[in-house]
């Protein structure tokens, strides 16, 4: 379903990413754990299609990224640190202007429906420029969901959220899962990923060191396997 295959990324005369092998079913829900430099996010920028590779290929539903960028991303919803939204704009406005650069006609209900779903009811038509880190961040959930994507990319998705808005996002992960979306998330925390993952990948230095299911794993063996592989000195996990 994602296939890649060979990846390399070089920024300047550094490598961040190192020979990147992986194959993902349609369905699975991974979990890519690392200390803080590892190349996680970049691995996430570069499926979403925002960052070339220096070499490899991904291949997406049976296509070259590369080849068929549009199509493969309007498959995709994009949780990162980036918010990508317009000041200006309302919530609402927001959702409207994002389903359009999809190309999708939504219906106003829906993304009302949405933006209530995420908690935002109250603020629907503010600007939101006077928004909370933690208010942009359940918009921004919002916006990754907007097009309904087969692809859910989420990088430390649990970051600056309160913990209601955390059980929102989990629900929807939850759902996503039940439509069978796959998920690629990005976590520091280990439970979580425990909870939510078929799968976990350990990154360091730009190369995965470890990929394995979850069934097989109780939380605290994982925990061990992680600083075992990573080392327990690691002070940014
Ligand atoms: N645009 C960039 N220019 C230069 N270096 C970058 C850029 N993006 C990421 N890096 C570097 O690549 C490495 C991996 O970054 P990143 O993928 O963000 O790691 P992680 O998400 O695992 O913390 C880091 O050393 C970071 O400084
Ligand atoms: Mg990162």
């Amino acid at each position: 379903m994602i296939v890649i295959e060979g990846i390399n990324k070089t920024i300047g005369e550094k490598a961040i990413l190192r020979n990147i092998n992986l194959q993902i079913k349609q369905g699975e829900t991974i979990g890519l754990i690392g200390p803080n430099g590892a190349g996680k996010s970049t691995v996430l920028n570069i499926i979403s299609g925002l960052m070339k590779p220096s070499s490899g290929r991904i291949k997406i539903f049976g296509k070259q990224l590369k080849e068929h960028p549009l199509e493969i991303k309007n498959k995709i919803g994009f949780l990162s640190h980036d918010s990508f939204l317009y000041d200006h704009f309302s919530p609402l406005e927001n959702l409207k202007f994002f389903a359009k650069l999809y190309g999708f006609e939504v219906e106003e209900r829906k993304v009302k429906g949405l933006i209530r779903e995420v908690g935002l009811a109250y603020f629907m038509h503010e600007p939101v420029r006077s928004f909370s880190r933690g208010m942009i961040q359940r918009l921004n959930i919002a916006r990754a969901l907007i097009h309904d994507p087969d692809i859910l990319l989420l990088d430390e998705p649990h970051t600056s959220l309160d913990q209601q808005a955390i059980q929102i996002l989990n629900r929807f992960i939850s759902k996503m899962k039940k439509r069978g979306a796959t998920i690629i998330m990005v976590t520091h925390d280990l439970k979580e990923a425990f909870h939510l993952c078929d799968r976990i990948l350990f990154m360091k230095d730009g190369t995965i060191i470890d990929d394995f299911p979850v069934s097989e794993q109780k939380v605290n063996l994982i925990f061990e396997k992680y600083f075992a592989q990573v080392g327990s000195d690691e002070k940014n996990f």
